[in-house]
């Protein structure tokens, strides 16, 4: 079976084609990517009307792309999936509007797919893939959650953030040092150069006894830390981004650690833009071994947003008999959509 899957949720257009043979795991046979970054940059973020209108010039002409690398034509393809939910209402109704236009032209069924399950089982296509059960750290520019998941499908919500994103601290703090959009990345490579103990910056609710996250307060006192700074903050720039990284970083495997001791099980996974973060990936890895649990992540590339992790959950999906592709081409889109309500 051949799904073409469709990602449009946000900033990015992803094209992918994923093969599943009988009882095999699904698998990737290619995939592109057109990202968004450089439009929105000069607004320092996302104008969700140009977003909408860049997914309809890139959509088509990157679906002709993976379908020529994989040495395949529209005809082979046998479900179209395209990302329902959650993300910018204009930009998934691009995705779901192509893929179901497509899905009536070819008469194959279609499936729409939630973007965070796409991320939660996207380490499934890296060279290491996890196995069911597990804890997933879910960080993106959007969310922050702690899940137990037990199966395609079958996910219980541990802890989540009350106010702000772990991507989000990324992105504000580094607005506000003049990092640019989206400022993340950005920061995390400043970071590299700076001392991540010069400034003593909040670890919120890391001591509340649950597993719930709070970023808002971290962007204030970095805030704060940078105006303090004043004429000095140029030349302490690394040392901030640095000292926000280890916050961030700090609190997300400390109650990542948690999590996992709490639900008994051996295995972690991450996913999410954030889950890119070199220190993070490190700070993760050193915790786990000393505790002998086992971390999966997907590939850095498939880290962000892309194509080839919503081609991967429909098959999964349907693979697992969770859900089934229709050939009902009327569609609606969740901008909301909480993952644990599938
Ligand atoms: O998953 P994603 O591509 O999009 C959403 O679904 O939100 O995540 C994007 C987020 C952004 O906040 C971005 O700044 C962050 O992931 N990000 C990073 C890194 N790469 C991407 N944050 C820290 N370090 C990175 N290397
Ligand atoms: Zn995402």
């Amino acid at each position: 079976m051949l799904v073409l899957g469709f990602e449009s949720s946000c900033d990015e257009t992803g094209v992918a084609l994923v093969e599943s043979v009988g009882e095999q795991a699904p698998r990737l046979l290619s995939h592109a990517l057109h990202t968004q970054v450089r439009m929105h940059a000069a607004y320092g973020g996302v104008v969700p009307e140009l977003a909408s209108r860049d997914h309809i010039r890139r959509a088509l002409p990157l679906a002709t792309r993976v379908l020529e690398e994989a040495g395949r034509s529209l005809g082979d393809v046998d479900v179209v999936a395209y990302t329902r939910g959650p993300g910018l209402a204009g930009a998934l109704l691009v995705g779901a509007g192509i893929a179901c236009a497509l899905g009536a032209a070819l008469d194959r069924p279609v499936l729409g797919v939630h973007h965070l399950e796409g991320h939660l089982l996207s380490p499934f296509m890296s060279a290491d893939p996890p196995q069911f059960p597990f804890v997933v750290l879910l960080v993106s520019g959007g969310h922050t959650q702690l899940m137990r998941v037990d199966g395609v499908g079958r996910y219980a919500m541990l802890g989540e953030t009350i106010d702000d994103a772990a991507g989000e601290a990324f992105d504000k703090s580094a607005k506000l040092m003049g990092l640019g959009y989206p400022g993340g990345p950005a920061l995390a490579r400043l970071a590299e150069q700076g001392d991540p103990k010069a400034f003593a910056l909040p670890r919120p609710l890391l001591h509340s006894g649950n597993l719930d996250f709070s970023f808002a307060g971290l962007k204030t006192a970095v805030l704060t830390q940078a105006k303090k700074l004043g004429d000095q903050l140029e030349g302490r720039k690394a040392d901030l981004a640095a000292s926000t990284q280890a916050a961030i970083v700090d609190v997300l495997v400390r109650k990542s650690m948690a999590a996992v001791a709490q639900s008994g099980l051996q295995r972690l996974v991450v996913a999410g833009g954030v889950g890119a973060n070199r220190d993070l990936r490190a700070q993760l890895n050193a915790a786990c071994a000393k505790r002998g649990v086992r971390v999966h992540y997907p590939e850095l590339e498939l880290c962000t947003d892309n194509g080839a992790m919503i081609a991967m959950a429909a098959a999964m999906r349907l693979a697992a008999g969770a859900e089934q592709a229709e050939r009902r081409y009327a569609f609606d889109v969740k901008p909301r959509w909480p993952l644990d309500a599938l």
